[in-house]
């Protein structure tokens, strides 16, 4: 069949094959499909949608286009963590520490921060010889080794989706359920896992905005992961604010080495908590929810999480001092407040703004090529429920002393809302769809 043959099905409605889907990621991967054809079969998905049972063999047709990572070797079930990305959310890292230092393996390749979202991979390399470019044999041997390792995408892991990635970032197509679980799915799967938690963020610094479609896309991942034989849960999280107190990325490497010791903000502690529990569930290492939290509790207050950190930063050539040290990590040369425009409580506050703004500083990346400032970024004096009075802190900016700070200060003077009374609490935890 041509590729526009496939695409008049979907276009008008109908559901494509297996057989027909695999013929496409391949003419995809190979180039024989030109881009113009391809954009449009994926407008045509992001207009009708795909089944179950299309979104599988999207997915495994993505996996197929590259080589996978061979984990066999390594005892045990391997369970990674992926979220849908968020300001903040420095999750990752207490949480593949914690859930390695209860024995279970963690092998987890993470993406770059883009945009007002950060990522994982910019935060490590803020420590100091930090090597997230570590090839697949060296992946491996540092999971059995270590108990996890956190790597970035390589080349021949899922290729399809790097180039059908790209063109739906300039095709007005990446907010689609079936295309994000098969991009997300078709990395994790490819990297030799047997289970995922996934972390789908929903509010203001989401990167799907509305909660019925993150409910969706939760849905969708957990239901296209189980068909290809992954355990998955998946957790809807809030993202209505940033997550802990600090955003930027040796400030949240700093924030992370603070909830290994027990002292980190309470929502980024009840994340990680839960997640990982929920991991070491997935393992099979705990029966029940509530002696795996026990667990991961138990691995905070007796430093095992903290030293497996200080392992894993040595293991991938980073200087394992800062674990002990965070004032090794880089410091911003400038530290400068951002006075509350009014008194009252914090009734609302745009993450996305915030984000933006730390990016404004040097912390994010506008493009892929941009460069970053490891240790610019925000300090959140003031979260939702928080008194403040007129001129009072709301905020920190860290960053270098040539950095010019309109631009930051544009977005966070419509990042926070006040009124009389504190809003209604919302956990941090709004939902958990079970495979
Ligand atoms: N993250 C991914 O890896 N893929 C998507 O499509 C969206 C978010």
């Amino acid at each position: 069949m041509r590729p526009q043959d496939l695409i008049r099905i979907k276009r008008d409605g109908g559901a494509l094959n297996a057989e027909q889907i695999r013929a496409f990621v391949r003419g995809v991967t190979s180039g024989e499909i030109p881009d113009y054809q391809t954009s449009a079969l994926l407008m045509a998905i992001f207009l009708r949608g795909m089944n179950r049972d299309e979104t599988v063999a999207l997915t495994r047709s993505m996996i197929e286009s590259g080589s996978r990572a061979d984990l066999s070797s390594i005892p045990g079930l391997k369970v990674d963590k992926h979220s849908t990305g968020g300001v903040g959310d420095k999750t990752s890292i207490p949480l593949a520490a914690l859930v390695a230092a209860c024995g279970v393996s963690v092998p987890m390749i993470s993406g770059r921060g883009l945009g007002h979202t950060g990522g994982t991979l910019d935060k490590l390399e803020s420590i100091k010889g930090f090597r997230t470019n570590l090839p697949i044999p060296e992946f491996v041997d540092t999971v059995r080794k270590v108990g996890a390792c956190l790597i970035g995408q390589t080349a021949d892991l899922a290729p399809a989706d790097k180039k059908l990635y790209a063109l739906r970032d300039v095709t007005a197509t990446v907010e689609c359920p079936p295309l994000i679980a098969s991009s997300i799915l078709s990395k994790k799967a490819a990297e030799g896992i047997d289970a995922l938690v996934m972390d789908v963020k929903t509010g203001s610094g989401s990167f799907l905005k509305g909660l019925e479609r993150c409910r969706e896309l939760a849905r969708t991942i957990v239901e296209v992961g189980t068909g290809l034989g992954l355990r998955v849960v998946a957790f809807l999280t809030d993202m209505d604010q940033p997550l802990g107190r600090a955003v930027g990325n040796a400030l949240e490497i700093e924030e992370s080495i603070e909830c290994l010791k027990g002292k980190g903000p309470s929502d980024l502690e009840t994340l990680v908590v839960e997640m990982a529990a929920e991991m070491l569930v997935l393992a099979g290492t705990a029966k029940l929810i509530d002696p795996a939290r026990e667990r991961i509790r138990f691995a905070i207050r007796d430093g095992t999480g903290l030293k497996k950190l200080r392992e894993i930063v040595v293991a991938q050539g980073g200087n394992g001092k800062v674990v002990e040290e965070p004032s090794r990590l880089p410091q911003a040369e400038r530290s400068t407040p951002f006075p509350s425009p009014s008194s009252g409580f914090v009734t609302a506050m745009d993450a996305e703004a915030v984000g933006l703004a730390a990016m404004a500083l040097g912390a994010g990346r506008r493009t892929v090529e941009d460069r970053i400032d490891p240790a610019a970024g925000i300090l959140l004096r003031k979260k939702l429920g928080d008194r403040v009075e007129k001129g009072e802190p709301l905020l920190e900016l860290r960053h270098a002393e040539a950095t010019p700070l309109e631009e930051a200060r544009a977005f966070l003077s419509r990042a926070y809302r006040f009124g009389s009374a504190p809003p209604p609490g919302r956990p941090v935890v709004l939902g958990r769809i079970l495979g």
